[in-house]
């Protein structure tokens, strides 16, 4: 078992959230679980808050073809070796923000990549939102949902801080456990090739 401070090679190490809020319990559970991943030399790590960019609303074409803003998130996405991605529940599922960069990435854009899931709800009643509604997203993209996801609710976040010991506890051991993954397993130990998934516009022949 590796420890902080232990070298695991360099991994590139990116925090999502998809919370639209000025005032984020999201960011703020990212972020806890990206300064731990940055304990370990020879990783970066970087937090993405999609609320500060201006990722345009996916509208069909080539991901290769963004441009702006949006291509830069696409490009950090793609450039990461292992990720956190953290959503409010919304309506039970996670946020359209969220939704809207998974739809402009490359299909291969998280292939073989492990992916850490943290949530945040008003209560604990959505928590299994992150196996029916995150998971298979990770799944499309045949990355890496690694096991044990961090859920937090209300009660756990105070006057602007995540007060609760516990769920600090999770995110610290959910982003050692992400980084180790990163580091042990290589990214091509998929079990299959993908599907081709053809583009067609309606006027191809
Ligand atoms: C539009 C909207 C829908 C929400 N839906 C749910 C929900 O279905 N289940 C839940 O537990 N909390 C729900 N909430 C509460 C948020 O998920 C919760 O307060 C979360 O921690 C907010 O995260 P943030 O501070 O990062 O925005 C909802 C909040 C909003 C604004």
């Amino acid at each position: 078992m590796t420890r902080r401070g232990d070298s695991v090679g360099p991994v590139k190490f990116l925090g999502i959230s998809g919370s639209p809020s000025e005032a984020s319990k999201t960011l703020i559970a990212v972020r806890t679980a990206v300064e731990q991943a940055g304990a370990y030399p020879e990783v970066s790590a970087d937090v993405l808050n999609l609320r500060d960019h201006d990722v345009q609303f996916s509208d069909g074409r080539d991901p290769a073809t963004y441009t702006g803003d949006t291509r830069d998130v696409i490009d950090r996405v793609v450039a990461a070796d292992a990720l956190v991605v953290g959503t409010p529940m919304y309506r039970g599922g996670y946020t359209g923000r969220l939704k809207n960069l998974f739809d402009v990435l490359p299909n291969d854009a998280l292939e073989g990549k492990p992916v850490g899931l943290i949530a945040t709800g008003g209560t604990d009643h959505h928590f299994l939102a992150i196996e029916h509604e995150l998971k298979p997203l990770v799944g499309f993209f045949r990355a890496y949902a690694v096991p044990g996801a961090v859920y937090a609710n209300n009660t756990h976040f105070s006057a602007g801080e995540l007060v609760d010991d516990d769920i600090r506890r999770q995110l610290r051991r959910l982003a050692a456990n992400v980084v180790e993954f990163a580091a042990r397993v290589p990214r091509d130990l998929i079990g299959t090739d993908g599907p081709e998934i053809p583009r067609k516009a309606l006027n191809d022949a």
